[in-house]
């Protein structure tokens, strides 16, 4: 059958271009997927400027998430059957157990094609069944964004009732990340450039808000919010620019989860004295795996979990979306219709 694949020509928005693809019937242990929806992800615009990997081989289909029906599976295929409701694991290859030096190379969108298509193969251990309740749009959110949350506050962080935990910016990581800790009973600080986005995430659910842009010392407020103590955990998606900041606003014994770069790759970092001083918990965090996936789901299933869609997009105006992830003024998700 035919497909229309979003494929990066070369580095730049001006080189992606929709592009009619051949895809193949299923070989025995692969499956079908018509995708329905997909979701952009901060990765996906550093992937497409060459931030993200300046060797990566080209042309490659983009995309680090989808969500679609099972259309046809491969003859010894047993965890999914046609009219099967599935989304992508980001690591096609990484199913439990510790991330391990080959498990990057499995990445969609990056060293192997992605899911900004409209058909594609899959490796039946490259799925998972998404949640019933969840509309496609709202299923593309979850494999890179939600379950990067959920393994840093959850696998890693051990997260339990009566900790705070800060959350940095409005972006698709820390929305979900808000929810995750609501869900758990956690107390939520957020911070954001914006006062509108502040009293958004208040509706979301947090406690206490911070603006960042009138309030540069928020380390000074998180300690001032709580007692002096600092926070429990700091989704650290700010870089080396925040990081001394967050590492300032932990508690002591703290957790500090180590995801994203949007304040940039060069600048202080976390200062060792700091980390050994407050015996600070520091986790690099990389998506996660497919059992952590399925108990992630399991979690969301029963709160009702609503992800947070700003903005969707037909497949044609892909680059007004990348645009609108450029502007940094959405707030959760932004999503391609693949329809
Ligand atoms: N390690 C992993 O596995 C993993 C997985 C997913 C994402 N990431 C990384 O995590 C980061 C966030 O990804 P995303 O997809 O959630 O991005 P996103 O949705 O594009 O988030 C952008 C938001 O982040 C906030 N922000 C920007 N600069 C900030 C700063 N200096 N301090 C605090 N907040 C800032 C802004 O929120 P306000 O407008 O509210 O200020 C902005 O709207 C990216 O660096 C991404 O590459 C890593």
């Amino acid at each position: 059958m035919q497909a229309h694949s979003l494929r990066l020509n070369a580095f730049g928005l001006d080189n992606v271009a929709l592009t009619p693809t051949e895809v193949a019937a299923p070989g025995p242990h692969e499956v079908l997927v018509e995708l329905r929806a997909a979701s952009l992800n901060y990765r996906d615009l550093m992937v497409v400027l060459g931030h993200y990997n300046p060797k990566m081989e080209l042309p490659r289909t983009i995309g680090s998430d989808a969500a679609g029906t099972v259309t046809a599976v491969g003859s010894a295929v047993t965890r999914f059957k046609p009219g099967d409701r599935v989304a992508s694991l980001f690591f096609q290859d990484w199913l439990d157990g510790p991330f391990t030096p080959t498990t990057g190379k499995s990445a969609l969108g990056g060293p192997i094609d992605g899911a900004f298509t409209t058909a594609r193969l899959f490796s039946e251990d490259g799925l998972i069944h998404i949640p019933t309740y969840l509309t496609d749009e709202q299923a593309a959110t979850l494999p890179c964004a939600a379950l990067t949350a959920w393994n840093a506050l959850v696998e890693k962080g051990n997260l339990h009732a009566g900790q705070t935990v800060l959350v940095l910016g409005t972006g698709g990581v820390s929305l979900f990340a808000l929810q995750i800790a609501k869900l758990h009973g956690a107390r939520v600080i957020v911070t954001s450039s914006s006062d509108e986005k502040l009293q958004r995430a208040r509706a979301l659910g947090a406690d206490d808000t911070i603006n960042y842009r009138t309030t540069p010392a928020w380390d000074k407020a998180v300690k001032d919010l709580t007692s002096g103590l600092g926070a429990d955990h700091v989704v650290e998606v700010g870089g080396a620019n925040t990081c001394p900041l967050s590492a300032s606003a932990a508690a002591f014994n703290g957790h500090i989860h180590v995801i994203g770069v949007l304040s940039g790759t060069d600048g202080p970092g976390i200062d060792p004295r700091q980390a050994l001083v407050k015996a600070l918990n520091i986790h690099g965090i990389y998506v996660g795996s497919r059992a952590m996936f399925a108990r992630m789901n399991a979690a969301f299933i029963v709160g009702k979990t609503q992800p947070v869609i700003d903005r969707v997009f037909p497949l044609t105006d892909a680059r007004a979306a990348f645009e609108h992830v450029q502007t940094g003024s959405h707030f959760g998700k932004i999503v391609l219709s693949l329809r």
